[in-house]
């Protein structure tokens, strides 16, 4: 079965404004009369929320990186089959919350981790499912942290990193976009929030006329 529904991903570091802009394009694309799903990574269904719950919480026992990609990955292998594949062939639109650019971003960039063992992973386990759109919220990693720490001060086991990490992080979404400029829209996300969502909706009404 071919997916008919269209699949939008959201890319950034921490308080980019992914979660901001993911819920006023679902009400831009609900005016337009379209069935949207909003989702998230790591998660999505409640077998995959269970494993973000493993990844996210901080512990003293080291996770080795390795660990972490394998287990970012079985969460994917659920949500793809549980929800995301379903939806795109129902004809949804699914905006997700960070999808598998955030894997070479963090667990390439920030961890180190072998690209090309990420790419045989994501093959395994996506097979040809690649977003139809991926909107990269681009801004210094400091002023995500720091909008972030706002908002919720007990920071996850990503946030606790040093800027350095995130920095690498930063460098290889930007990277990833300059590669497939088709794919990708980077998005500067330092503006206001109506500002960055009139961007997006441009973006999305591209994806609307094809
Ligand atoms: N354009 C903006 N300007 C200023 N603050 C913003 C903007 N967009 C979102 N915020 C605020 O910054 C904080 C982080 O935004 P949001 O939760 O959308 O980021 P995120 O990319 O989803 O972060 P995380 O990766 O940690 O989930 C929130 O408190 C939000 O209200
Ligand atoms: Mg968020």
């Amino acid at each position: 079965m071919t997916p008919s529904g269209r699949f939008v991903t959201f890319e950034g570091v921490e308080g980019a404004g992914k979660s901001t802009q993911l819920r006023r394009a679902a009400s831009w694309l609900r005016a337009r009369g379209l069935e949207v799903v909003e989702t998230r990574e790591p998660g999505g269904t409640p077998l995959a929320e269970s494993v973000r719950n493993l990844l996210l919480a901080p512990r003293t026992e080291a996770v080795p990186p390795m660990a972490e990609l394998l287990l970012m990955f079985a969460a994917r292998s659920i949500h793809v089959g549980n929800l995301i594949r379903p939806a795109l062939e129902r004809g949804a639109w699914v905006l997700c919350d960070r999808f598998t650019d955030a894997s070479y971003a963090y667990q390439g960039g920030g961890r180190g981790l072998d690209m090309d063992v990420i790419s045989a992973l994501e093959q395994a386990v996506q097979g040809s499912l690649r977003p139809d759109l991926t909107l990269l919220f681009d801004l210094p990693p400091e002023v995500g942290l720091s909008r972030a720490r706002k908002r919720q001060p007990a920071a996850d086991r990503f946030e606790q990193e040093a800027i350095q990490f995130f920095e690498k992080v930063r460098n290889v979404y930007l990277a990833r976009a300059a590669a497939d400029p088709a794919r990708f829209r980077v998005l500067d996300a330092g503006g206001t929030e109506a500002e960055v969502s009139t961007r997006l909706e441009e973006a999305l009404s591209g994806l609307l006329k094809t």
